[in-house]
């Protein structure tokens, strides 16, 4: 056994007689992962008014885990601050009453073996319909975004922009919900700034246009993210681990750039407050589907891995700063060991293929390595997870 310690004290365990690399053991700190292969996350609505997880449905991430997945993270909890929830039906970690119900996810995952990651976001200016129906005022980084889609008027977000107060707030409410995410017996958190987060609107000059030191340059852009992992750190100690999803280029015109999304992954890996960073789109433009994360119809070699050239860049730009995990439309578990082999990320992650078959690690554990069965068709989204269903494969029965 080889063993590989960077400074970050991740220790990575190569068992040189395993079937793949894929099924190594790699440890970071206390915790040991039982392979390279994670789950990226899978918003299911699993939420009551109060924000406590509703088991009244199966919930498919506790088969995932009997499965053979390493990590699984949360659908995002976007109420760990009380402006950051989207919809009327998201889980949210914004009291310490809510602690049993996600405490008995996160046991429910231990106990098929993987470990339980909770996701956490906030909705930003996309939280904005949802916020005023409830007499709030949506958080936003300014008064004003040059990108107006979904419908978000300019008069609707004046007065919405962040004050520095409210940024501190918001760090504190992070912080404070990973504390009890870790009562909550969750083996870390991560952060959303891919996508439509809040996270992702402030890292992008399309919503943020301050001129501050929260906006401005890629330095002054990722502050937020950095201030909120530090506090994270602080609050839950160096075991607690801290996965950050990162958008790397948004696909709208005008918005960030790889080269900037890159720098980024670098600035906040130097500071040694995430142990782990996943690889995502930036801003997406959801009337196209092959502008977002969930890229439709990976049916081919070709089209796996579509975040393999930003994930590459990030790896060998931030060295040993953090792990790195390549997620999008990776589905042949070949392709996944010449990724890992090459030194192109530390792990990988699916999304889809588990929504169609939850035991999709054991069967590859077993010897039956043949590709994903998931076509891409996105109706788990389409079909369930936007009309309020819970998360379910068409194809499957129950
Ligand atoms: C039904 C569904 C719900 C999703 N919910 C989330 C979410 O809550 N948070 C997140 O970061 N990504 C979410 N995603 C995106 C996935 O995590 C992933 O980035 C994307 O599906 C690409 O991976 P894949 O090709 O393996 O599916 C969701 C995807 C699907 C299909």
């Amino acid at each position: 056994m080889q063993v590989i310690l960077n400074p970050q004290n991740q220790l990575i365990l190569k068992v040189n007689n395993m079937k793949s690399i894929l099924f190594e053991k790699v440890r970071i700190g206390k915790t040991v992962l039982k392979n390279r292969i994670f789950m990226s996350a899978a918003a299911s609505y699993n939420g009551t008014t109060e924000g406590d997880i509703d088991y009244s449905d199966p919930i498919l991430h506790f088969d995932i885990s009997n499965g053979g997945c390493a990590l699984i993270p949360t659908g995002g909890v976007s109420g760990i601050h009380p402006r950051g929830r989207s919809n009327a039906t998201r889980p949210m970690l914004n009291s310490d009453e809510r602690i049993p119900s996600f405490k008995k996810f996160a046991d429910k995952i231990h106990k098929g073996g993987a470990l339980a990651i909770l996701q956490m976001t906030h909705g930003g200016a996309c939280a904005a319909a949802y916020q005023f129906s409830i007499g709030n005022r949506p958080l936003s980084p300014s008064f004003y975004m040059k990108n107006q889609k979904k419908g978000f008027k300019k008069e609707n977000i004046e007065n919405c922009q962040a004050s520095e107060q409210e940024i501190f707030e918001l760090i504190s409410a992070f912080g404070d919900a990973a504390v009890r995410a870790k009562k909550a017996n969750f083996d870390g958190i991560q952060i959303h700034a891919a996508h439509d987060s809040l996270l992702s609107q402030w890292f992008s000059t399309l919503y943020n246009l301050r001129t501050d030191s929260w906006g401005g340059n890629v330095k002054n852009r990722c502050r937020l993210h950095c201030e909120i992992l530090k506090e994270i750190k602080n609050k839950t100690g160096n075991e607690f681990l801290t996965v950050l999803k990162l958008g790397i280029e948004d696909s709208l015109p005008g918005g960030t750039k790889a080269e900037e999304g890159i720098e980024a992954s670098a600035i906040i890996a130097s500071q040694g407050n995430t142990d782990i960073i996943e690889i995502s789109q930036g801003l997406q433009d959801i009337t196209d589907m092959n502008s977002t994360s969930m890229k439709p119809n990976i049916n081919s070699l070709d089209k796996e891995a579509y975040y393999r050239d930003w994930t590459k860049r990030v790896k060998s730009r931030i060295k040993h700063n953090a792990l790195v995990v390549m997620q999008g439309g990776l589905r042949t578990p070949s392709l996944m060991e010449e990724i890992i082999e090459n030194g192109e990320a530390d792990f990988v992650s699916m999304c889809r293929p588990y929504i169609r078959e939850p035991g999709i690690v054991n069967r590859w554990i077993s010897g039956n390595m043949s590709k994903a069965a998931c076509t891409s068709c996105n109706q788990c989204a389409f079909n369930h997870v936007f009309k309020g269903m819970r998360l379910k494969c068409i194809f499957n029965k129950d």
